[in-house]
């Protein structure tokens, strides 16, 4: 029988447990427990009637191809692998604020535009009607194809859903806002999240339209309660940047239909998000020549090569624990940097405060970056500027080695295309033969010779 019963889930990771603590074992987060009422029903077995059978099918077999559609916005398509699969579901994470809705809502109009199979409905349970038609209308979008609710009610929604005619898309905005009314529990809680995106999964599934959910994340950068929702969905997005910039990175983190780790570059502007083909081009914009403790990173997002600038910058510092900034790049990582050029090549860093930031907005995971980094904090160290021609990437080793990284050539090729001359690089080896490259190549194995030439280029 079930019976209503109080039980305590953790808002971030959606572990359960009996009684309240101030720490969830299962995340290590503090404070994200919350009391949620919840039906459980006592695991009875398989007792009394007996299943259907299934019958087994071989692996090899004929399958279509999984159709797919394009929303005509080619930063979208290439994160979502090629275009959005029907039947399938999305969830699109980001910050407050950051433009998930102006992104679907973008998407939406596009689709609708081409879409000849079936409508696109935008379901917004924060804004009302009025004021997504006045955001559409600033966007010139006020003419799409696209059907409007404001709803949170998930019984209704499922309703309107199921009848009609065929869909296409259907977007709901956001779903920390939906609520199954046979649960106990407010809207915004693991259980409401997890339960309005099951009942819309499988509508999408069953009704074959393409699910695109938006969730806000926490101060952690996890899906608020629906990083429950991650394995539940088909392909998860997030959309980044920093919100006083201009820049909007949507990278895929999840996807069962196209390759992760793709990103796509927007530009928020006062008529909504515009697309950036060439994003090299405008992270490198805003150069200011050789200045030092700045250095151009060739690196990979994705399946794409990506130049941006990294800046350091070394100021004596108090007496006391010296400060150690990070924008954009991993906290530990700089550390590492840090110490390997204080114990393997003799450079004092001690009473310095280091700020470190990865221009544009951008946040680079590659430790690719490691030399490039350590070139952007030797350069403000000994006050000489990296030449402005040159792009440096490569692995740090912990004992100071340069390791090789991968597509070398794709890194150069894109330095070549923006105009570059030279490149600090790994160790080739052997695959120095196959390399056609216009730059000039300096290859360094350790990085005391990085320390090196910028002492010599000081001296003379
Ligand atoms: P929004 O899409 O509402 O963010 P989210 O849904 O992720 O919370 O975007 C909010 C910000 O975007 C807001 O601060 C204003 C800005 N913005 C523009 O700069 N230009 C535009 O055309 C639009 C629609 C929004
Ligand atoms: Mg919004």
């Amino acid at each position: 029988m079930a019976k209503a019963a109080a039980r305590f889930v953790c808002q971030s990771c959606g572990a359960s447990y009996t009684r309240w603590s101030g720490r969830c074992d299962n995340c290590g987060e503090w404070n994200t427990i919350v009391e949620e009422l919840a039906r459980e029903s006592a695991p009875k077995g398989l007792s009394g009637k007996r299943g259907r059978h299934i019958e087994l099918q071989p692996l090899t077999g004929k399958t279509p191809a999984e159709p797919r559609r394009a929303s005509a916005i080619a930063e979208f398509d290439r994160v979502v692998g090629g275009g959005l699969v029907k039947g399938s579901a999305l969830l699109i994470g980001g910050d407050p604020g950051i433009g998930k809705s102006t992104l679907v809502l973008q998407v939406a109009a596009s689709l609708g535009r081409t879409g000849a199979a079936g409508g696109t409905i935008y379901i917004s349970g924060e804004e009302s009607i009025e004021q997504v038609r006045l955001r559409a209308q600033r966007m010139g979008l006020d003419r799409a194809p696209v059907s409007l609710a404001a709803a949170t009610s998930l019984r209704d929604i499922a309703a309107t859903l199921e009848a009609g005619a065929a869909l296409e898309l259907v977007i709901v905005d956001s779903i920390q806002t939906m609520y199954v009314d046979n649960l106990d529990s407010a809207p915004g809680t693991v259980a409401q999240v997890r339960a309005s995106a099951a009942e819309l999964i499988r509508l999408a599934k069953g009704r074959g339209f393409s699910l695109l959910l938006v969730g806000h994340v926490t101060k952690e950068g996890m899906i608020a309660g629906p990083r429950v929702l991650e394995h539940m969905v088909d392909t998860v997005l997030y959309f980044e940047g920093e919100r006083s910039h201009q820049f909007r990175i949507l990278r895929a983190v999840k996807n069962r239909f196209g390759p992760a780790n793709e990103i796509g570059v927007f530009e928020m502007t006062d008529a909504g998000l515009m697309e950036v083909p060439n994003p090299s081009a405008l992270f490198l914009a805003e150069r200011h020549g050789e200045v030092s403790g700045a250095t151009v990173f060739a690196g990979i997002e994705g399946s794409r090569p990506m130049l941006v600038e990294i800046q350091a910058l070394l100021a004596p510092s108090p007496p006391g624990t010296p400060r150690r900034a990070v924008v954009g790049w991993d906290q530990a990582r700089l550390a590492m940097v840090l110490a390997v050029l204080e114990a393997r090549c003799g450079l004092a860093l001690g009473g310095y405060d280091v700020y470190l930031n990865v221009a544009g907005g951008l946040r680079i995971g590659e430790p690719a970056a490691d030399l490039a980094v350590a070139a952007a904090l030797v350069s403000s160290r000994l006050d000489r500027p990296v030449p402005a021609g040159m792009v440096v990437f490569g692995e740090i080793g912990l004992g100071g080695e340069v390791r090789a990284v991968g597509q070398v050539e794709q890194r150069l090729k894109e330095a070549e295309k923006l105009g570059f001359t030279d490149a600090l690089i790994p160790p080739l080896g052997n695959r120095r033969k196959g390399l056609a490259s216009k730059l000039q190549l300096h290859p360094i194995d350790h990085l005391s010779k990085l320390v090196e030439r910028f002492a010599q280029a000081a001296r003379s």
